[in-house]
């Protein structure tokens, strides 16, 4: 089941438009939807794209990026206490927002030189598709523009722990999943949990949060 909430955030004229967002947005989904397409291949061009972009990334696209992600922490229903693992957290740009509502927030990426540039407290270098933390472990997994590794993520989650997931630049976004799809990539990975999604569009972005039913 998906809710979809109302827009509170306006959408500002002059929404940025990534060449080649068509392409990443087929592979993101065509991972979401069978990860084990990941190659050691394919890490390797993820370093190289977000090493190039490190120096620029909070300069050229730092300041919409908290917006959708705060939206979903304001409007996505009850959070869990407990540990926070963000997925993709490059240069910690949105690690803040994560720290005033978990304390403990663990922050990965696969990039070095996205990570080294991030102040957040805990940092591990990884690879999300082998979560380096042990089962049942996280109460939120939050994935801003990162790559979905479902059963990763549901396996490191505890039995209530919910999915935070931002696109900054919405269904124009390179890392955009539709929310379906990543339900249905939840639910494969999950199937004990029945899960469920509240939406919205938030800014130039869109958010779900994802929890399963009966959760707090
Ligand atoms: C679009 S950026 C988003 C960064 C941050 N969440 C933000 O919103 O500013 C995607 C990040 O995911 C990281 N990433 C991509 N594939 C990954 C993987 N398999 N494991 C861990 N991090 C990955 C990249 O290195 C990059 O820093």
């Amino acid at each position: 089941m998906i809710q979809t909430l109302p827009r509170l955030i306006p959408a500002a004229p002059g929404k940025p438009v990534r060449e080649g967002a068509a392409d990443t947005q087929r592979a993101s989904r065509a991972l979401a939807e069978d990860p084990s397409r990941w190659s050691p291949q394919e890490a390797r061009a993820v370093i190289d794209r977000y090493t190039e972009l490190a120096p620029v990334w909070e300069s050229e696209r730092g300041g919409y990026r908290p917006v959708p992600l705060s939206d979903a922490l304001a409007r996505g229903g009850p959070l869990p206490s407990g540990l926070c693992l963000e997925v993709g957290a490059g240069t910690g740009l949105l690690t803040p927002l994560l720290a005033k509502v978990w304390p403990q927030v663990l922050s990965l990426d696969l990039t070095p030189e996205m990570l080294r540039r991030s102040r957040a407290p805990w940092r591990v270098l990884a690879d999300a598709s082998r979560l380096p933390l042990p089962d049942g472990t996280a109460a939120a997994a939050v994935l801003a523009d990162a790559p979905l590794f479902a059963e990763e993520v549901a396996r490191v989650l505890v039995p209530h722990g919910v999915v935070v997931w931002s696109n900054a630049l919405g269904v124009d976004a390179p890392h955009h999943v539709p929310v379906p799809t990543v339900l249905a990539a939840l639910q494969r990975a999950a199937p004990g949990r029945q899960w469920t999604a509240v939406t919205a569009e938030a800014g130039w972005g869109l958010w779900a949060v994802f929890r399963p039913a009966g959760g707090s």
